[in-house]
């Protein structure tokens, strides 16, 4: 394979940007949008009060930094509403700047009920993040989608995020045509030699590498960890989880990164992944009260390309 210059790469999730619930349309609040399940993700909103400030404080850290390509995996808002979507795409613009882009993905709560996906609320504001350089391996509903980026690097993006109109459920679900679709684009030719990058909202495991629970987890996470095992080269990139972490799971050699939340207070966390040469590595990123840093004691391997051992 060629060996190129350094692809630097932002993974940052669950930033929950919320607007004041008068601005959310009357409509949303009344039959559709069940009022009790929206206090319960309302009471959140104060985990997240400055969100909007520390993203752009993140996108300061990304241009300074030298970030290639920021890589976003949901949960960009609390309700799923039209004014809250909005407002993220307009706090999440800077990082579209980065010389390669924004890919970014909805999480369960950018499609909190029904509505949310009937009206393609997400493909709206942040349709031109979904793009799709391989159309011809997405299944049949248009997913995973690849995106390529210079020589080295295959973002593959995966779906895993459905309305949960029930307010004690926030599980999750890759449907199974687009998990077939998904195994067979990892070994496609065309991602042959590349990073490959798996980017989902829902964790496949918790921190401690169990199953999550069945009410709040991805209902086939083993079946993704069993296309994640094919992956010779490459990581798991999620959210969902309000911790940052990383897993390397026997058997795999692919690790599954989650990047908590960027912003919510106490505990923002962000991964920083760099790609050269045919090595991968991945420094943890906090926020030490004033802005974000990075980690960079804990920088550690991610994996290398097939043939540098
Ligand atoms: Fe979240
Ligand atoms: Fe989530």
């Amino acid at each position: 394979m060629a060996l190129s210059a350094v692809v630097r790469i932002l993974h940052f999730s669950d930033v929950h940007v919320d607007v004041p619930a008068a601005r959310i349309p009357l409509a949303d609040w009344f039959g559709k949008r069940l009022v009790g399940g929206a206090n319960h993700a309302l009471r959140r909103a104060r985990h997240f009060r400055s969100s909007r400030e520390k993203l752009a404080q993140l996108a300061q850290f990304a241009q300074a930094e030298g970030a290639d390509l920021a890589v976003c995996t949901g949960d960009l808002t609390i309700l799923g509403t039209e004014p809250e979507l909005e407002a993220a795409a307009a706090a999440v613009a800077p990082f579209a700047e980065r010389p390669l882009g924004l890919v970014a993905i909805p999480g369960n709560h950018d499609v909190y009920l029904p509505d949310s996906v009937r009206e393609q609320r997400f493909e709206k504001h942040f349709g031109k993040y979904l793009g799709n350089d391989v159309p011809a391996l997405a299944g049949p509903e248009g997913w995973p989608r690849v995106r390529l980026f210079g020589a080295d690097v295959a973002v593959v993006t995966v779906r895993s995020a459905r309305p949960n109109p029930a307010v004690w459920r926030s599980s999750g679900r890759i449907e199974d045509r687009e998990l077939d679709a998904l195994r067979a684009a990892v070994s496609d030719p065309r991602l042959e030699g590349r990073f490959v990058m798996i980017a989902t909202h829902y964790a496949p495991r918790r921190e401690d590498g169990t199953p999550d629970r069945w009410t709040h987890g991805l209902e086939n996470a083993d079946a993704l960890l069993g296309v994640l095992s094919t992956v010779r080269w490459g990581c798991l990139v999620h959210g969902h989880i309000h911790r940052r972490f990383r897993l390397d799971l026997p058997g795999l050699r692919a690790p599954v990164l989650g990047a908590g939340s960027a912003t919510q207070e106490g505990r923002e966390g962000f991964w920083w992944i760099e790609v050269e040469g045919g090595e991968a590595y991945a420094t943890p990123g906090f926020h030490d009260g004033r802005g974000y840093r990075l980690e960079r004691d804990a920088r550690a391997l991610v994996g290398r390309a097939a043939g540098l051992g």
